[in-house]
């Protein structure tokens, strides 16, 4: 983060399966920001959202810094960084403190300690906290309270949500942001769902009660959020990739034809190819044949309904207490024509593919694409704490500041 003149200068770092992808973003001081810089390269050393090759991935991460500054203009030193893969879990916990024998009016601090006493959490010595974010508190047994500072009560409680990552997976990619030269933000490190959700969902939708589903190249991210506030997040090691494995083996091609034939022939929905075609491809040992394009479905269907059905298990899990309003899918693999089809068929509910919100800025055609929610949302998210920052500067104690470091901007 910089400032320069009257606006800062923030980056997001959204390391794939697919592409890495660094955007650069002025936020101005009505914390507006504009979209200032792009670069993607493919990533090579990510498997399911997790760095397999430390090297690999540092080149990738510098061809996308070193693209994103030569558009913006800017050095990049520091960035916010997206983390996913299957090591991902969250739980929801809550803690509860006393205020005083007589109701008193309720500070940041005793707000502090109640997300404090809701993360005293027996964690392995394995994993480590991302998140602790809150959901609302309870002030004397009343539910619901979304910021309970200035109220009386003489019992506090705080509903979160705790995402944690095992410390080995964090720290080979905390070694590939250093090593490419950078530094991660403060409290940078954003839990990929939570990054996309930021870009994609309206506030209207987060009150009702929906699922957000990021299908990337190696990885689903789940997120659920209900009354505004995060519900249930987590990763299933499946993506587009997968999909094209499929393809590369059943019709024997190389990775590369096989990914040609998914985006510009694929379809979730065999029974939607009214007209069959036939495609022309290359196989692996260099021969011309030619299959049909109803037949590229019917390779692709069954690991998209794999997908689904592993998406309604998580789904039933969370949300049993309440009824969802809707899907909102995004990621690349939202973009294979017939997945929304497939998604409302087996999950029965309301679906829309989101792309980024729309921001200002010179590169902002180039990101409405739902391959770049992560990337959007991260500088979403930087933006936010800027603007907490900002609020809070001249009156917050030292202990408050620690807080608002430790828990961000999830209200
Ligand atoms: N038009 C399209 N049709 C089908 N699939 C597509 C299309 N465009 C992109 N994809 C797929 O989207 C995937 C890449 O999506 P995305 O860029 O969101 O992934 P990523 O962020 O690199 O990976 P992850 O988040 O899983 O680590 C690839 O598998 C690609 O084949
Ligand atoms: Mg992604």
């Amino acid at each position: 983060m910089a400032a320069v003149g009257r606006h800062t200068i923030v980056s997001g770092l959204d390391i794939g399966t697919s592409k890495v992808t660094c955007l650069v973003g002025e936020i101005n001081q009505e914390n507006h920001i504009e979209i200032t810089g792009k670069g993607t390269s493919p990533s090579q050393g990510v498997k399911k959202g997790i760095v397999v090759d430390i090297g690999e991935t540092v080149k990738s991460i510098q061809q996308a810094v070193r693209e994103a500054e030569r558009s913006s203009g800017f050095k990049i030193h520091s960035v916010f960084v997206n983390v996913t893969g299957e090591h991902i879990a969250s739980i929801n916990s809550h803690g509860i403190i006393t205020l005083a024998n007589e109701a008193k009016e309720i500070t940041e601090e005793d707000m502090r300690r109640s997300i404090e006493a809701a993360k005293v959490v027996s964690l392995p010595a394995d994993r480590e906290v991302i998140h602790v974010i809150p959901r609302g508190f309870a002030v004397d047994g009343q539910n619901g309270i979304k910021n309970p500072v200035g109220m009386l009560g003489m019992k506090l409680e705080a509903n979160t949500h705790i995402v944690t990552g095992t410390v080995t997976f964090l720290h080979n990619l905390t070694k590939c942001v250093e090593l490419a030269g950078l530094e991660i933000e403060e409290n940078g490190m954003v839990l990929q769902p939570l990054a996309s959700s930021l870009s994609v969902l309206n506030d209207a939708e987060k009150e009702l009660g929906i699922i957000l589903l990021d299908i990337g190249g190696g990885t689903t991210d789940l997120a659920i959020f209900r009354n505004k506030h995060i519900y249930h997040t987590s990763v299933l090691p499946v993506g587009g990739y997968h999909i094209t494995n499929d393809l590369a083996v059943a019709f024997k091609l190389s990775p590369t034809e096989a990914e040609r034939i998914k985006i510009e022939f694929g379809h979730a929905d065999p029974s939607q190819i009214l007209e069959d075609e036939a495609i022309e491809v290359t196989t692996l040992s260099g021969v011309k044949e030619t299959i049909s394009r109803k037949a590229i479905a019917e390779k692709i269907s069954p690991r998209i309904e794999e997908i689904f059905a592993l998406v309604k298990t998580e789904m039933d899990k969370a949300a049993r207490e309440f009824s969802l309003a809707g899907l909102i899918l995004t990621g690349g693999t939202s973009l294979l024509p017939g997945i929304s089809t497939v998604a409302k068929q087996i999950l029965k509910l309301p679906i829309r593919v989101g792309y980024p919100l729309p921001l200002n800025g010179s590169v902002n055609d180039a990101i409405h694409n739902p391959q770049y929610s992560t990337g959007v949302g991260l500088l979403v998210y930087a933006g936010r704490n800027l603007n907490s920052q900002k609020v809070y500067r001249k009156r917050e104690s030292f202990l408050a500041r620690m807080f608002r470091n430790l828990f961000k901007d999830f209200f």
